[in-house]
Protein backbone atom coordinates (compact mmCIF):
# COMPACT_ATOMS: atom_id res chain seq x y z
CA UNK A 1 0.00 0.00 0.00
CA UNK A 2 1.29 3.70 -0.55
CA UNK A 3 1.76 5.70 1.61
CA UNK A 4 0.94 9.51 2.14
CA UNK A 5 3.01 11.59 -0.41
CA UNK A 6 6.19 13.32 -0.39
CA UNK A 7 5.26 17.04 -0.50
CA UNK A 8 7.87 19.09 -1.90
CA UNK A 9 8.36 23.30 -2.33
CA UNK A 10 10.60 24.06 -5.25
CA UNK A 11 11.56 27.66 -4.42
CA UNK A 12 13.62 30.78 -4.48
CA UNK A 13 11.98 34.21 -4.79
CA UNK A 14 14.96 35.13 -7.43
CA UNK A 15 13.80 34.22 -10.83
CA UNK A 16 15.50 32.26 -13.74
CA UNK A 17 17.65 30.00 -11.66
CA UNK A 18 15.73 26.64 -12.53
CA UNK A 19 12.89 26.30 -10.48
CA UNK A 20 10.56 24.86 -13.44
CA UNK A 21 13.40 22.92 -14.57
CA UNK A 22 13.95 21.18 -11.28
CA UNK A 23 10.38 20.47 -10.37
CA UNK A 24 10.04 18.93 -13.87
CA UNK A 25 13.51 16.45 -14.01
CA UNK A 26 12.79 15.50 -10.41
CA UNK A 27 9.44 14.58 -11.41
CA UNK A 28 10.26 12.94 -14.21
CA UNK A 29 13.10 11.11 -12.41
CA UNK A 30 10.85 9.91 -9.94
CA UNK A 31 8.40 8.81 -12.30
CA UNK A 32 10.91 6.89 -14.29
CA UNK A 33 11.19 4.87 -10.48
CA UNK A 34 7.91 4.10 -11.12
CA UNK A 35 6.45 6.81 -8.20
CA UNK A 36 3.33 7.83 -8.53
CA UNK A 37 4.13 11.82 -9.46
CA UNK A 38 2.13 15.04 -9.51
CA UNK A 39 3.05 18.48 -10.24
CA UNK A 40 1.29 21.73 -9.03
CA UNK A 41 2.14 24.49 -11.21
CA UNK A 42 1.52 27.72 -9.15
CA UNK A 43 3.56 30.75 -10.98
CA UNK A 44 1.01 32.72 -13.01
CA UNK A 45 3.95 32.56 -15.59
CA UNK A 46 3.05 28.88 -16.21
CA UNK A 47 6.36 27.84 -17.81
CA UNK A 48 5.29 24.45 -15.96
CA UNK A 49 2.35 23.96 -17.55
CA UNK A 50 3.86 25.35 -20.73
CA UNK A 51 6.45 22.48 -20.55
CA UNK A 52 4.75 19.85 -20.53
CA UNK A 53 3.08 20.72 -24.00
CA UNK A 54 -0.22 22.41 -23.10
CA UNK A 55 -0.78 25.87 -23.89
CA UNK A 56 -1.83 27.66 -20.22
CA UNK A 57 -4.54 29.61 -22.14
CA UNK A 58 -6.95 27.09 -23.46
CA UNK A 59 -7.20 25.09 -19.61
CA UNK A 60 -10.22 25.53 -17.46
CA UNK A 61 -9.93 24.63 -14.41
CA UNK A 62 -6.94 25.37 -13.26
CA UNK A 63 -5.44 25.91 -9.88
CA UNK A 64 -6.82 29.49 -9.89
CA UNK A 65 -9.98 28.51 -9.74
CA UNK A 66 -8.63 26.12 -6.34
CA UNK A 67 -7.45 28.72 -5.08
CA UNK A 68 -10.47 31.29 -5.10
CA UNK A 69 -12.87 28.26 -4.30
CA UNK A 70 -14.36 27.22 -7.09
CA UNK A 71 -12.66 23.88 -7.83
CA UNK A 72 -11.21 21.26 -6.22
CA UNK A 73 -8.26 20.50 -7.23
CA UNK A 74 -8.78 16.76 -8.73
CA UNK A 75 -10.84 18.74 -11.43
CA UNK A 76 -7.92 20.49 -12.89
CA UNK A 77 -5.61 17.61 -13.11
CA UNK A 78 -4.12 16.72 -16.06
CA UNK A 79 -2.26 13.29 -17.45
CA UNK A 80 0.25 13.62 -19.00
CA UNK A 81 2.71 10.21 -20.03
CA UNK A 82 5.30 11.29 -17.57
CA UNK A 83 3.67 12.76 -14.57
CA UNK A 84 -0.17 14.22 -13.41
CA UNK A 85 0.15 17.85 -13.54
CA UNK A 86 -2.43 20.66 -11.33
CA UNK A 87 -2.18 23.36 -14.27
CA UNK A 88 -1.92 27.00 -14.38
CA UNK A 89 -2.30 29.92 -16.44
CA UNK A 90 -1.96 33.90 -15.69
CA UNK A 91 -5.56 33.99 -14.27
CA UNK A 92 -3.18 32.99 -11.04
CA UNK A 93 -1.77 36.78 -10.69
CA UNK A 94 -5.35 37.01 -9.66
CA UNK A 95 -5.61 34.56 -7.38
CA UNK A 96 -2.83 36.29 -4.74
CA UNK A 97 -4.85 39.18 -4.54
CA UNK A 98 -8.33 37.26 -3.66
CA UNK A 99 -6.50 35.34 -1.25
CA UNK A 100 -5.00 38.49 0.35
CA UNK A 101 -8.45 39.33 2.06
CA UNK A 102 -9.09 36.01 3.22
CA UNK A 103 -8.75 34.43 6.48
CA UNK A 104 -6.02 31.59 6.55
CA UNK A 105 -4.83 32.13 3.01
CA UNK A 106 -1.65 30.29 3.77
CA UNK A 107 -3.80 27.23 4.02
CA UNK A 108 -5.63 27.58 0.75
CA UNK A 109 -3.12 24.91 -1.18
CA UNK A 110 -2.50 22.88 2.06
CA UNK A 111 -6.26 21.91 2.44
CA UNK A 112 -6.54 21.13 -1.41
CA UNK A 113 -4.08 18.91 -1.50
CA UNK A 114 -4.37 16.74 1.78
CA UNK A 115 -7.16 14.66 -0.25
CA UNK A 116 -4.98 13.61 -2.73
CA UNK A 117 -2.21 12.77 -0.67
CA UNK A 118 -2.90 9.02 -0.71
CA UNK A 119 -2.88 9.08 -4.76
CA UNK A 120 0.66 9.93 -5.17
CA UNK A 121 4.36 9.26 -4.06
CA UNK A 122 5.26 12.49 -4.64
CA UNK A 123 4.05 16.41 -5.59
CA UNK A 124 5.87 18.44 -6.01
CA UNK A 125 5.08 22.33 -6.52
CA UNK A 126 6.46 25.02 -8.91
CA UNK A 127 6.66 28.29 -6.54
CA UNK A 128 7.04 32.03 -8.50
CA UNK A 129 10.19 33.92 -7.93
CA UNK A 130 8.21 35.91 -5.28
CA UNK A 131 7.72 35.46 -1.57
CA UNK A 132 4.42 36.32 -2.16
CA UNK A 133 1.14 34.26 -0.80
CA UNK A 134 1.28 32.07 -3.62
CA UNK A 135 4.85 30.62 -2.48
CA UNK A 136 3.49 31.06 1.32
CA UNK A 137 0.83 28.38 -0.06
CA UNK A 138 3.30 26.31 -1.07
CA UNK A 139 5.83 26.21 1.92
CA UNK A 140 2.82 25.88 4.11
CA UNK A 141 1.61 22.45 2.34
CA UNK A 142 5.43 21.07 1.85
CA UNK A 143 7.09 18.78 3.74
CA UNK A 144 10.60 19.74 2.69
CA UNK A 145 11.27 22.59 0.65
CA UNK A 146 14.39 22.36 -2.29
CA UNK A 147 16.26 25.52 -3.57
CA UNK A 148 17.81 25.77 -6.67
CA UNK A 149 20.52 28.23 -6.63
CA UNK A 150 21.96 29.08 -9.67
CA UNK A 151 25.78 28.62 -10.09
CA UNK A 152 26.92 32.26 -10.64
CA UNK A 153 28.36 35.08 -8.81
CA UNK A 154 25.65 37.30 -6.62
CA UNK A 155 23.41 34.69 -7.65
CA UNK A 156 22.49 33.28 -4.13
CA UNK A 157 22.15 37.28 -2.75
CA UNK A 158 18.38 36.70 -0.80
CA UNK A 159 18.79 32.68 -0.20
CA UNK A 160 19.13 34.43 3.68
CA UNK A 161 15.81 35.85 3.05
CA UNK A 162 14.45 32.97 1.53
CA UNK A 163 15.42 30.93 4.77
CA UNK A 164 14.16 33.20 7.25
CA UNK A 165 10.44 32.99 5.39
CA UNK A 166 11.27 29.53 5.84
CA UNK A 167 11.97 30.15 9.33
CA UNK A 168 8.27 32.46 9.64
CA UNK A 169 6.74 29.13 8.25
CA UNK A 170 8.42 26.98 10.75
CA UNK A 171 7.20 28.81 13.45
CA UNK A 172 3.86 29.91 12.29
CA UNK A 173 1.98 28.23 9.72
CA UNK A 174 3.86 24.47 8.95
CA UNK A 175 6.25 23.10 12.04
CA UNK A 176 6.97 20.37 10.19
CA UNK A 177 8.33 21.39 7.01
CA UNK A 178 12.17 20.77 6.50
CA UNK A 179 14.51 22.10 4.31
CA UNK A 180 16.05 19.20 1.92
CA UNK A 181 18.74 21.46 0.78
CA UNK A 182 19.66 23.29 -2.41
CA UNK A 183 20.11 21.99 -5.92
CA UNK A 184 23.28 23.91 -7.76
CA UNK A 185 21.98 24.60 -10.85
CA UNK A 186 23.70 25.97 -14.32
CA UNK A 187 27.30 24.36 -13.33
CA UNK A 188 30.14 25.42 -15.39
CA UNK A 189 33.14 23.20 -14.12
CA UNK A 190 35.51 25.06 -16.36
CA UNK A 191 34.92 28.16 -14.04
CA UNK A 192 36.58 28.63 -10.71
CA UNK A 193 33.91 30.84 -9.77
CA UNK A 194 30.88 28.09 -10.50
CA UNK A 195 32.91 26.22 -7.68
CA UNK A 196 33.15 29.17 -5.22
CA UNK A 197 29.67 29.40 -5.49
CA UNK A 198 29.17 25.88 -4.38
CA UNK A 199 31.05 26.20 -1.33
CA UNK A 200 29.99 29.31 -0.48
CA UNK A 201 26.59 28.80 -0.10
CA UNK A 202 27.18 25.70 1.65
CA UNK A 203 29.45 27.12 4.28
CA UNK A 204 27.62 30.73 4.49
CA UNK A 205 23.86 29.39 4.97
CA UNK A 206 24.92 25.64 6.15
CA UNK A 207 22.78 24.37 3.29
CA UNK A 208 23.16 20.43 1.99
CA UNK A 209 24.07 20.14 -1.73
CA UNK A 210 21.17 17.71 -3.00
CA UNK A 211 22.94 15.32 -5.29
CA UNK A 212 25.65 16.79 -7.80
CA UNK A 213 25.52 19.79 -9.26
CA UNK A 214 23.40 20.03 -12.64
CA UNK A 215 25.89 21.30 -15.51
CA UNK A 216 24.72 24.09 -18.32
CA UNK A 217 23.32 22.79 -21.20
CA UNK A 218 21.43 24.09 -24.00
CA UNK A 219 19.17 21.21 -23.93
CA UNK A 220 17.74 22.28 -20.88
CA UNK A 221 16.58 25.32 -23.25
CA UNK A 222 15.48 23.78 -25.55
CA UNK A 223 13.10 20.89 -23.83
CA UNK A 224 9.93 23.10 -23.37
CA UNK A 225 9.50 22.66 -26.93
CA UNK A 226 9.04 19.01 -26.72
CA UNK A 227 6.74 19.22 -24.47
CA UNK A 228 8.31 16.48 -22.04
CA UNK A 229 10.77 16.98 -19.98
CA UNK A 230 14.64 16.60 -20.61
CA UNK A 231 14.95 12.99 -19.26
CA UNK A 232 12.45 12.01 -21.86
CA UNK A 233 13.98 13.38 -24.87
CA UNK A 234 15.87 11.46 -26.97
CA UNK A 235 19.69 12.73 -26.28
CA UNK A 236 20.64 12.24 -22.82
CA UNK A 237 22.89 15.23 -21.83
CA UNK A 238 24.94 15.10 -17.96
CA UNK A 239 22.22 17.34 -16.93
CA UNK A 240 19.83 14.47 -17.03
CA UNK A 241 21.61 12.04 -14.82
CA UNK A 242 22.27 14.44 -12.15
CA UNK A 243 18.63 15.34 -12.27
CA UNK A 244 18.42 11.32 -11.51
CA UNK A 245 21.06 11.49 -8.79
CA UNK A 246 19.18 14.37 -6.69
CA UNK A 247 15.81 12.53 -7.22
CA UNK A 248 17.33 9.44 -6.26
CA UNK A 249 18.63 11.08 -3.29
CA UNK A 250 15.59 12.80 -1.94
CA UNK A 251 13.67 9.82 -2.39
CA UNK A 252 16.94 7.75 -0.39
CA UNK A 253 17.10 5.45 -3.22
CA UNK A 254 20.46 3.79 -3.42
CA UNK A 255 21.69 5.38 -6.53
CA UNK A 256 23.62 3.50 -9.44
CA UNK A 257 27.07 4.21 -9.05
CA UNK A 258 27.49 4.98 -13.24
CA UNK A 259 25.07 7.90 -12.83
CA UNK A 260 26.38 9.58 -10.22
CA UNK A 261 30.00 9.06 -11.94
CA UNK A 262 28.08 10.41 -15.30
CA UNK A 263 26.55 13.26 -13.71
CA UNK A 264 29.63 13.96 -11.00
CA UNK A 265 32.15 14.68 -14.10
CA UNK A 266 31.38 18.06 -13.77
CA UNK A 267 33.06 18.19 -10.67
CA UNK A 268 36.20 17.63 -11.98
N1 LIG B 1 21.30 23.26 -16.37
C1 LIG B 1 20.88 24.21 -17.22
N2 LIG B 1 21.68 24.59 -18.25
C2 LIG B 1 21.31 25.55 -19.12
N3 LIG B 1 20.13 26.18 -19.07
C3 LIG B 1 19.28 25.84 -18.07
C4 LIG B 1 19.61 24.85 -17.09
N4 LIG B 1 18.56 24.74 -16.24
C5 LIG B 1 17.63 25.62 -16.66
N5 LIG B 1 18.05 26.29 -17.75
C6 LIG B 1 17.34 27.34 -18.52
O1 LIG B 1 17.34 28.53 -17.75
C7 LIG B 1 16.12 29.23 -17.93
C8 LIG B 1 15.45 29.43 -16.57
O2 LIG B 1 15.07 28.16 -16.06
P1 LIG B 1 13.68 27.96 -15.32
O3 LIG B 1 12.56 28.51 -16.13
O4 LIG B 1 13.60 26.54 -14.91
O5 LIG B 1 13.93 28.89 -14.06
P2 LIG B 1 12.85 29.39 -12.97
O6 LIG B 1 13.59 29.58 -11.72
O7 LIG B 1 11.69 28.49 -12.97
O8 LIG B 1 12.44 30.80 -13.60
P3 LIG B 1 11.24 31.73 -13.04
O9 LIG B 1 11.79 32.38 -11.82
O10 LIG B 1 10.99 32.69 -14.16
O11 LIG B 1 10.08 30.85 -12.75
C9 LIG B 1 15.29 28.40 -18.89
O12 LIG B 1 15.45 28.88 -20.18
C10 LIG B 1 15.88 27.01 -18.76
O13 LIG B 1 15.71 26.24 -19.93
MG1 LIG C 1 9.69 28.93 -13.18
Amino acid sequence: MRSSATVYAVANQKGGVAKTTTVLSVAAALAERGQAVLVVDLDPQADLTFSLGYDPDSIDPTVHDVLVGRAPLQKTILQHDEMDIAPANIDLAGAEVVLLTRTGREYALRYELEPLADSYDAILIDCPPSLGVLTLNALTAADRVLIPVQCETLSHRGVSQLLETIVDIQRLTNRELEIAGFVATMFDGRTRHSRAVLADVQSRYDLRLVGVPVRKSVRFAEAPHDGRSILAAGSQPRGADAYRVIAAELAGIEVEPAWRQHAGEALR
